[in-house]
C-alpha cells in the first residue's frame, strides 16, 4: 500500500492573505507546489500572485464589509477553504508617547481585525462542509514578548494569539484546528527599513546565527495545515531560530 502523503494538498483549497509578496507569497507558492488550489488576497494582486494562485483577489482585509462581499461568491463556487492563512500585516512603528491614533488603528485593523474578518466570514462554511480544516494566523514573537517602538504591532499580534486560542476552542469539535506561527525577524519588504542595529540585534539573539527566510515560515505553515499536525490546535509555533527563548 502506498504511504499516505501528508503534504499532498491536491483537491484542497488554501486561502492566503497578503499573498502578493514576502511571507504570504512564499506560503501561496508552497501550497500551490503541493497541489492546493490557492486563493490569494492582497491590496493589489502582484504578477507573482496572479501566476501562483487559482484566484487572485484584490481586497483590503481590514474592511468587514469588503471581506464579506469578496468571500461570498467564493463560498458559493465551491472554494470553501480547507486551509485559511491570515498573513496580511503591517507595521507602523513609533514609541508609545508619539504614536498617533491613526498608526494604532491601522495596525490593529489590518493585523487583528483582518484575521477576525476572514475567520468570521468563512468559519461557518468550513464547519458546514464537515471536512474540518485548518486556520493558521501569522503572529510574531513580538506579540509574545513585546517590542520597543511596537506597542501597536505587539498588541495586534498578542490579540491575534488570543483570537487563535479562543477560536480553537470554538471549532475544535468541527475538526477545525486553529494555530498561529510566530516568526522572528524575516528579511522581507516589511523589514527593509528596520535600522541596521535592530537587524544586528535580532541576528545576535538567533541561536542559529541566522535570520529566517520567508520559506522557513511557509514550511511551518504547511506543516500545521497538514495531517502531520492533526492533533495540534490552539498553539503558537515560533519560527525564530530561538530568537525569543
Ligand atoms: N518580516 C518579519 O520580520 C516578520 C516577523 C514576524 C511576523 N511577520 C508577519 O508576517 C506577515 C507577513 O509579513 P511580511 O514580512 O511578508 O510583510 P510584507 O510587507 O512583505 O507583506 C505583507 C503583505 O500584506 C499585504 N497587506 C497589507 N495590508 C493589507 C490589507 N489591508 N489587506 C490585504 N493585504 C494587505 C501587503 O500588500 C503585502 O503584500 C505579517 O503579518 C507580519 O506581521 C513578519
Amino acid at each position: 500500500m502506498a504511504a499516505h502523503e501528508p503534504f499532498d494538498f491536491s483537491g484542497r483549497v488554501a486561502w492566503v492573505t497578503g499573498a502578493s509578496r514576502g511571507i504570504g507569497a512564499a506560503i501561496a507558492s508552497l501550497f500551490a507546489a503541493h497541489g492546493a488550489r490557492v486563493v490569494g488576497f492582497d491590496l493589489f494582486a502582484s504578477p507573482a500572485m496572479e501566476e501562483v494562485c487559482h484566484r487572485a483577489i484584490a481586497l483590503d482585509v481590514s474592511s468587514f464589509a469588503a471581506v464579506e462581499e469578496a468571500v461570498a461568491p467564493l463560498l458559493q463556487s465551491k472554494l470553501v477553504p480547507d486551509v485559511l492563512v491570515n498573513n496580511a500585516g503591517i507595521a507602523r512603528d513609533r514609541v508609545l508617547w508619539k504614536m498617533t491614533e491613526l498608526e494604532w488603528d491601522q495596525v490593529l485593523d489590518v493585523n487583528l481585525k483582518g484575521a477576525f474578518n476572514l475567520m468570521r466570514h468563512t468559519v461557518a462554511a468550513m464547519r458546514a462542509t464537515g471536512r474540518g480544516g485548518s486556520v493558521i494566523n501569522v503572529a510574531s514573537i513580538n506579540g509574545l514578548r513585546g517590542k520597543f517602538g511596537q506597542t501597536n504591532y505587539s498588541a495586534s499580534k498578542a490579540g491575534l494569539i488570543g483570537l487563535t486560542k479562543a477560536a480553537a476552542r470554538e471549532v475544535g469539535r468541527d475538526g477545525i484546528r486553529v494555530n498561529a506561527v510566530a516568526p522572528g525577524m524575516v528579511m522581507t519588504d516589511m523589514t527593509l527599513n528596520v535600522p541596521l542595529e535592530a537587524r544586528q540585534a535580532a541576528l545576535a539573539e538567533s541561536l542559529l546565527g541566522k535570520l529566517a527566510h520567508a520559506d522557513d515560515v511557509a514550511n511551518a505553515v504547511l506543516f500545521l495545515a497538514s495531517s502531520m499536525a492533526g492533533h495540534i490546535t490552539g498553539q503558537v509555533v515560533q519560527v525564530d531560530g530561538g530568537q525569543c527563548l
